[in-house]
């Protein structure tokens, strides 16, 4: 991955990004740059008027310098603009097979510098480990600098540790699902807990049902590779402020179990554990930072396949806190993984508790690929995490839990049934279920189903695994 660093007068670098302004002019540091190159820059961003209606970025020689002209995105906010700005501008360094670039660019706050370098990083993501060549020709950015005015250190490390998580989600969830399961996911785990110092518990299959966490293991049957729960944690060393747990849905793979998916995207269905790995990164990132609350994650790590041991439709589960579910459609299994999950997180007494699961494809319907949807029983909570979101250019928006709609999940035989076959409001009823495991003041469950899988580049949330929902959550600790 590329170095962050700020400019400095010694620095040598092989181009300059400008970031162009939306209306066709320049910024400050623009400015100064034309006025070197005699206007070469504002004469072409004035005649380039593809240019700057279609806010793309391209590069330019003005005598013998490499200038980059990068597409500053009209978006929500400043910050989600420089981010994209910067991802933009990398990604014609790459193209050009550009090594060290500095960004012209004066930010304004610490918040600015740190949305610049995370853009940036971003950019220089790629995935390939199966590629038996590895000649990716445009990600040989080395050195990015940052003229600032500002030369403070924690908002590039910041910038660092944030797109370290999302980029360690990315690479758990790209990965192939004969290799990440939930043996191979524990072993990341215990990596993780050597490297950050971070408090390990592997719970299996013995352990699990001595707990009665029977919802949980009940989705493992199906598959040859048993469940994990995984609960690692981060402790200052200083008494904690607060206590937050972070509660992944961690499926592997989801074939849908007997209530089989169509083949249609079922390969996207190693993505399924995006939640999982989110917290996993979080955890090591609030280490990595050193942040002053103490995080926990429990990974329910697990793989729904449709074996001989597997849920049939019309089983029914006793769950960890005694209730019992009917099991009606074993394609909704992420919620019997978190119901445990939950149970059992509630346990180790935390201040916040957040779940964060890829759990419904109304998800996506409702909300689409950019925006992921916060559910919860306190709504200052919520908007505290809507707020992070904001600022980390992950955005979530809320739904409500209407008590009313509780009636579709009641179970002729048992307290509750996972699916009720009803396809209305299908994220609310997921998140509905879950609240009946919740017990806690301040809960929020985030459905991530859309966002953390793309088959198109919206910016910095590239194809294929975004990671989207590590900074989101990063941006909420940091707060605290
Ligand atoms: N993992 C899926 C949800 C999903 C869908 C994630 C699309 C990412 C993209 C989940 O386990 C599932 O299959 N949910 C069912 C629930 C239904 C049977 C109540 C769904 O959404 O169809
Ligand atoms: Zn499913
Ligand atoms: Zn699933």
């Amino acid at each position: 991955m590329a170095t962050l660093r700020f400019w400095t007068t010694t620095a040598k670098t092989d181009a300059i990004a400008v970031l162009a302004l939306p209306a066709g002019g320049l910024t400050q540091e623009g400015h100064k740059l034309d006025r070197k190159h005699r206007g070469e820059i504002s004469r072409r961003r004035r005649e380039d008027a593809f240019l700057v209606k279609r806010q793309a970025s391209s590069l330019l020689y003005s005598r013998n310098a490499k200038i980059i002209l990068a597409a500053f995105p009209e978006k929500d906010s400043r910050t989600v603009e420089l981010r994209e700005a910067a991802y933009s501008a990398i990604r014609i360094a790459q193209k050009h097979a550009i090594q060290r670039i500095t960004i012209a660019f004066d930010p304004q706050n610490e918040a600015e510098v740190q949305a610049i370098g995370e853009g940036s990083l971003l950019a220089t993501y790629s995935y390939s480990r199966f590629k038996s060549q590895k000649t990716d020709r445009g990600r040989e950015v080395r050195t990015i600098y940052i003229r600032s005015s500002e030369l403070k250190t924690a908002p590039l490390k910041k910038a660092k540790v944030f797109t370290d998580a999302t980029m360690f989600v990315r690479d758990l969830v790209n990965d192939p699902p004969n290799l990440m399961n939930p043996e191979s996911l524990s072993e990341v785990a215990k990596d993780a807990a050597v490297q950050n110092a971070l408090n390990l518990r592997v719970f299996e299959t013995a352990q699990l049902l001595e707990m009665g966490a029977n919802a949980f293991l009940s989705v493992g049957m199906g598959s040859i590779v048993p469940c994990r729960m995984i609960h690692a944690a981060y402790e200052p060393q200083m008494p904690a402020r607060t206590h937050v747990c972070l509660v992944g849905k961690g499926v592997t793979f989801d074939s849908g179990g007997l209530s089989l998916k169509s083949e249609k995207g079922m390969e996207h269905m190693k993505s399924d554990m995006a939640g999982a790995a989110i917290a996993l990164a979080c955890v090591k990132a609030a280490s990595e930072l050193k942040l002053p609350v103490k995080v926990t994650a429990l990974l329910m790590a697990t793989e729904n396949m449709p074996d001989s041991g597997a849920n049939r439709p019309g089983d029914v589960v006793r769950a960890m806190n005694g209730k019992t579910i009917e099991i009606t459609n074993t394609d909704a299994e992420g919620r019997l993984a978190l119901a445990d999950g939950l149970v059992y997180a509630q346990s180790l007494k935390p201040d916040y508790l957040i779940d964060i699961a890829t759990l419904t494809g109304a998800q996506v319907v409702a909300l689409g690929r950019l925006v992921a949807a916060a559910m919860g029983n306190n709504e200052a909570f919520i908007q505290q995490l809507v707020e992070a979101g904001k600022r980390s250019g992950e955005m979530l928006w809320p739904l409500p839990l209407p008590d009313h709609y509780r009636d579709l999940i009641k179970s002729d035989i048992a307290d509750m049934k996972n699916s009720s076959g009803i396809p209305d409001a299908g994220s609310i009823q997921g998140g509905l279920f879950l609240s009946e495991f919740v017990n806690h003041p301040r809960w929020v469950h985030l459905d991530i189903a859309g966002p953390s899988f793309q088959d198109r580049e919206w910016s910095v949330h590239q194809r294929n695994a975004t990671g989207f929902g590590a900074r989101c959550l990063l941006t909420f600790l940091d707060s605290l």
